[in-house]
């Protein structure tokens, strides 16, 4: 039975298979530091999935969520996005933004059946300072 719970320290390196095997990994990044709300979805001991939150002024970012891909169409990343709505919610928090790149189509049907509004198209880019 899928558990959801609060992300906790020794999670990390299922996290960051976790990311691998979703395909949201960036080589090189150091996935070892989590500072941010993160909850997992957890069957018999192994993290499945998880979302991360950036609380953030002014508006919070849903910044990461993935199932593993095993597990996906069972219900496990609509429980995750639930979960952590109930955790903005105990903050107070009434609204947040989150990304999809143009492509990814399912998480932009997913958005629309929550009920999220389009506000423009962005991409992300990442600059290694020198
Ligand atoms: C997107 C993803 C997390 C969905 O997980 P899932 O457990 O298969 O989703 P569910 O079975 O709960 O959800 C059903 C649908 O709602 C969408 N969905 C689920 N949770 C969602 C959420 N919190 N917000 C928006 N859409 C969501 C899914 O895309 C899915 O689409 P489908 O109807 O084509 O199957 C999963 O496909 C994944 O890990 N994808 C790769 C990583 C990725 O693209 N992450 C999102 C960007 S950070």
């Amino acid at each position: 039975m899928v558990n959801i719970r609060y992300a906790q320290g020794g999670d990390e390196p299922q996290l960051e298979l976790c990311m691998k095997a979703c395909g949201l990994y960036t080589e090189g990044q150091d996935y070892s530091q989590w500072d941010q709300p993160v909850l997992v979805a957890e069957d018999e001991g192994k993290v499945i999935g998880f979302i991360q939150c950036y609380l953030v002024k002014p508006i919070p970012i849903m910044a990461q969520l993935a199932v593993w891909p095993d597990y996906q169409h069972k219900g496990v990343g609509r429980q995750l996005g639930d979960a952590m709505e109930v955790v903005l919610k105990t903050l107070g928090i009434t609204q947040y933004i989150c990304f999809a790149e143009k492509g990814n189509l399912r998480l932009i049907e997913g958005y629309r059946q929550r009920g999220m509004k389009e506000l423009g198209q962005v991409s992300q880019y990442l600059r290694k300072i020198p």
